[in-house]
């Protein structure tokens, strides 16, 4: 198993990179991630590369045992890029080129750019493809800059349309164009919809489509050289977990594996939904297992800094991501810089390079993971449960939310906590995947509904599915034109449901709902309702409010030999989502093993083993309620009936 940090020996004077290798290698890392950011280092000049100093650092850290990945650079172009090439450097709303020095700076559409990262990714896999200390490439470094607004990405965008549309009419009519007058008769007059807020939807929406296009075309330019000259490297790419501008199912399809940035750390100590939430995004992109290629190792900033992670903190953040399916895990970043905009962004190791207490933690997390390696070995994490995540409905909800303060991911978290706090695994899956290997299938959120979707919804409930779908599933088409249907369209048949109205809830309002049979007790309705009327389905909670009165909240229906459930309203207290998924899994006879008191998670690898680990993401102690006589990994002991976690404690469990 890879375990290690990202170093930079550029930033520090060639006599300190045998001892930074010494004290990696005691720490039990094996792996680096390197290079990312050292263009200007590797070609000073242009077509002039010099390769010599990484050769060496390589070399040094080969000695201890240590392998590399190598970053392509082109996430900061050289100064001479930018003064040589200044149509590279993105342009910005004002109409002004960004001013050279940040970095992710770059025009996509760009021939020039496009051409200097062929010739830098190309000259470094001429040079390290021999190199045995070298194993694999993250390409650039965390695409999704912003969108340049320049004339060769007006022009590559009319390309694109043409290619998607075909003719201008029908470009016209995905667009619907009819409205306001905004019929185009050729490609040149189309605009770059630069306010997402005010501009046509449709176009909107094709504008989000082509920039993720546009960045997985500049990855694949790099990843085309990177395969022919070093076939026996992989190739992956640091992504940002529940980042919302690109398709990151694009960007992830040429990759080997995905690897994502996580950094939890931030707040007040909480449990950590979102990194579950974004590790199971990151091992849907490819159905497989992921690495982390940076993970908190400090207190992090640009300008202030943030929390110092509390002891155990740094251990307890690695396991959750090693129980999602991280095979690989790497610190961001090994020593704290002296110089720079982070300069304050925190390493393993102080600005001083003494190995203390968060080298020390990150050592002990290294060595319990190379003694769990050959059980975990050929793991991953297997559900019943799959929440649907598509970007064309996050970019649909982000261009008009519906109701104020409504995102796509916000409506999954309401189901994904829940599920979580129950102790039970999710995938994320794609619309166009096959849902019938799962037994719960949730379309929260799902503004974006296709009709062969809506079908194959429709068909996994009849052979005896559980379809859980809420407010504005199904509202729009691909183009992000409404479906001229009454909601919930198509999968009206599925949740035998109609719903003629709805209406947002102000902030200074609220409904109040209660259980009619399923769903017991009292809730507060909030943001937003549907006004559902069953046809077939059968309400389980509805509304008190006398307008309401005839409308549910929540319906459940039986089509075929599954079922259909819709929550026609967001509620404010979690309560209510327990009790809802509480009664999905019961349905769908799912029971799990272990079931986790507050605070505490569980998540199961399974292969020919299963191995369950229990996470405390709390300061307090825990007891946890465990099968007795399993191995717990770490401590080598037998389980009683009860385990105890200390304060972000971890157990390993076999089962
Ligand atoms: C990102 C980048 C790193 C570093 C960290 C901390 O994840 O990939 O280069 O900048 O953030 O800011
Ligand atoms: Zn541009």
């Amino acid at each position: 198993m890879y375990v290690g940090v990202d170093y930079y020996p550029e930033h520090w004077e060639r006599k300190r990179w045998d001892i930074d290798a010494a004290l990696m290698k005691k720490a039990g890392f094996n792996v680096v991630r390197l290079a990312e950011f050292a263009w200007i280092n590797m070609e000073p000049r242009e077509q002039q590369f010099e390769f010599g100093w990484l050769d060496e650092a390589l070399e040094i850290l080969g000695k201890n045992g240590i392998s590399a990945i190598l970053g392509t650079p082109t996430a900061v172009m050289p100064a001479w890029v930018a003064k040589k090439y200044p149509e590279t450097l993105l342009l910005q709303k004002d109409g002004t080129r960004i001013a050279w020095g940040v970095r992710k700076n770059n025009c996509f559409s760009s021939e020039t750019y496009r051409l200097l990262s062929k010739k830098i990714t190309r000259a470094m896999a001429e040079h390290f493809s021999g190199n045995p200390n070298v194993i694999g490439w993250q390409t650039d470094n965390e695409f999704g800059s912003p969108s340049c607004l320049c004339d060769s990405c007006r022009l590559e965008f009319h390309a694109w349309l043409e290619k998607r549309y075909g003719d201008i009419g029908s470009l016209n009519k995905a667009w619907g164009n009819h409205f306001w007058g905004h019929l185009f008769s050729d490609w040149s007059e189309i605009p770059i919809p630069v306010d997402q807020g005010v501009h046509n939807p449709g176009a909107c929406l094709d504008w989000k489509r082509f920039n993720s296009w546009l960045n997985v075309r500049f990855q694949k330019e790099q990843l085309d050289i990177l395969r022919v000259l070093c076939p026996d490297h992989f190739v992956t790419h640091n992504f940002m977990g529940l980042f919302k501008d690109l398709d990151y199912y694009d960007l992830a399809e040429d990759l080997d594996f995905v690897s994502w940035d996580n950094y939890p750390c931030w707040g007040k100590p909480e449990v950590r939904f979102d990194a579950s939430f974004a590790a199971d995004v990151m091992r849907g992109l490819k159905k497989k297992n992921f690495w982390i290629m940076e993970q908190t190792a400090g207190p992090g900033g640009w300008g202030a800094f943030g929390r110092n992670p509390h002891p155990g903190e740094i251990r307890n953040i690695s396991y959750q991501q090693l129980a999602h399916g991280a095979d690989g895990q790497i610190w961001f970043r090994w020593r704290t810089c002296t110089a720079g905009r982070e300069q304050y962004w925190h390493g393993l190791l102080g600005h001083d390079g003494r190995p203390l207490r968060r080298y020390d933690e990150a050592a002990l997390t290294a060595r319990e993971y190379h003694r769990l390696e050959k059980e975990i070995k050929d793991t991953t994490v297997v559900a019943d449960v799959a929440v649907i995540y598509d970007y064309e409905s996050i970019w649909a909800l982000d261009i008009q939310a519906g109701y104020g303060g409504n995102t796509f991911q916000n409506a999954v978290k309401r189901y994904y906590n829940a599920l979580f706090r129950s102790g039970t695994n999710v995938d994320m899956i794609r619309p166009s995947d096959d849902f019938s290997r799962y037994k719960i299938v949730i379309a929260a959120d799902l503004n974006i509904l296709e009709d062969d979707v809506a079908d194959r919804l429709n068909e996994f409930v009849r052979k005896g599915g559980i379809l859980l779908a809420d407010c504005r599933t199904g509202v729009k088409d691909i183009s992000g034109l409404c479906h001229a249907r009454t909601l919930p369209g198509k999968l009206s048949e599925s949740l035998g449901i109609e719903i003629e109205e709805y209406e947002s809830i102000p902030d200074d309002m609220h409904f109040d709902i209660s259980g009619t049979g399923g769903i017991s007790g009292s809730f507060t309705s909030v943001s937003y309702a549907d006004w559902v009327k069953p046809l077939g389905a059968k309400p389980l909670a509805g509304y008190r409010q006398w307008h309401m009165e005839k409308f549910s909240a929540v319906t459940r229906n039986r089509y075929g030999k599954g079922s259909g459930w819709y929550v026609g309203t967001v509620v404010k207290e979690e309560g209510f989502y327990d009790q809802l998924i509480k009664n999905l899994l019961d349905e769908a006879g799912l029971k799990q093993s272990i079931i986790p008191p507050a605070g505490v998670e569980v998540s199961i690898r399974r292969g020919k083993k299963k191995i369950a680990f229990i996470i405390n993401h709390t300061e307090e102690v825990k007891t946890v309620a465990v099968p007795s006589g399993k191995l717990e990994l770490l401590s080598g002991k037998k389980t009683r009936k009860k385990l105890e976690l200390g304060r972000y404690g971890v157990a390993v469990l076999k089962l």
